[in-house]
C-alpha cells in the first residue's frame, strides 16, 4: 500500500492515511467497507505491488504445471487477480482469495477472475489443508496496522512441498514488526528456503517502501 505522504494524491486521500492508523480488524473492516467502491480508482494508478508480486511469483515458479492453485490473501478488490490475468500464467492458474472485509470481496467478485471468494481474518488460523496451493500470495496486507508476522506460518502451512510463498511487506515494519525474524524461524526450522527478500517500490517509478519476500517451502 502506497504511503500518502509520498503520493501526488496522498494528501487528500483520507482513506489511506486512515488505512496505516488502523487499531484492529473491526476498524480495518469498517475502513475498507468504505473504501471498496472507490479503491481501485483511487490507487491503481501509482500503486505497483500487485504487478510487482506477480511478477516475483512467475520469476520463482519453475514448476511447468498446467494450473496452479493460487491463494490471494488479503485480496482485497482483486488488484492481484487483474495481474495474474494480465500475465503469462493466464489461463494457468485458478484463484482463491480471502479478505477480511466484505465489501472488498463483493468488488473482487464483479471481476470473474476468483474462483473462491470467502471472508476471513488473517489474525487467526487459516481454513485450508495443508499443502492445497502451489503459490500464496499477499500484497498490501503485511503493512502498518494490518496483518502481523504470525501469519506467515499460515501461508507456508497452505502451501504444498516446494510452493511459493510471496508477500510484500512494507520495509518500516519489516524488522520492528517482527517479519524478519518469524522468516528466520521458518528457515532455521527447516519448514521454507528464503528465495529472496528485496527491496522494492510500492509506487510506480520508485524501488522502494517494501520488501518483496519470497519463501519456498520445504
Ligand atoms: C491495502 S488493501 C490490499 C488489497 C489488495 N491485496 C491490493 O494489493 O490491492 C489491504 C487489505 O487487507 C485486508 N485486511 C486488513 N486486515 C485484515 C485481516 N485481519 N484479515 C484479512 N484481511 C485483512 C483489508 O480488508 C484490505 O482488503
Amino acid at each position: 500500500m502506497p504511503d500518502p505522504s509520498t503520493t501526488s494524491w496522498g494528501q487528500s486521500n483520507q482513506f489511506l492515511q486512515r488505512a496505516y492508523d488502523l487499531t484492529g480488524a473491526a476498524d480495518a473492516e469498517q475502513l475498507y467497507n468504505e473504501w471498496a467502491d472507490s479503491y481501485d480508482f483511487d490507487i491503481v494508478h501509482e500503486y505497483a505491488s500487485p504487478q510487482r508480486a506477480v511478477e516475483a511469483v512467475i520469476k520463482n515458479l519453475d514448476d511447468n504445471k498446467p494450473n496452479f492453485k493460487i491463494l490471494d490473501a488479503g485480496c482485497g478488490t482483486g488488484l492481484v487477480g487483474d495481474e495474474f490475468k494480465k500475465s503469462s500464467l493466464n489461463g494457468k492458474f485458478t484463484l482463491d482469495g480471502l479478505d477480511l472485509t466484505p465489501g472488498m470481496l463483493a468488488a473482487a467478485r464483479k471481476k470473474n477472475i476468483y474462483t473462491d471468494l470467502e471472508t476471513a481474518d488473517l489474525t487467526k488460523p487459516i481454513n485450508r489443508t495443508d499443502g492445497s496451493y502451489d503459490v500464496v500470495t499477499c500484497v498490501g496486507t503485511l503493512t502498518k496496522g494490518h496483518v502481523g508476522p504470525a501469519v506467515l506460518n499460515e501461508f507456508v502451512r497452505v502451501v504444498a512441498k516446494g510452493g511459493l510463498v510471496v508477500g510484500t511487506v512494507h520495509e518500516d515494519i519489516w524488522e520492528s514488526g517482527g517479519f524478519k525474524s518469524v522468516v528466520e524461524g521458518l528457515e532455521k526450522a527447516g519448514q521454507a528456503s528464503v528465495v529472496s527478500t528485496d527491496g522494492f517500490g510500492i509506487l510506480k517509478g520508485e524501488w522502494s517502501g517494501g520488501i518483496m519476500l519470497v519463501l519456498r517451502k520445504k
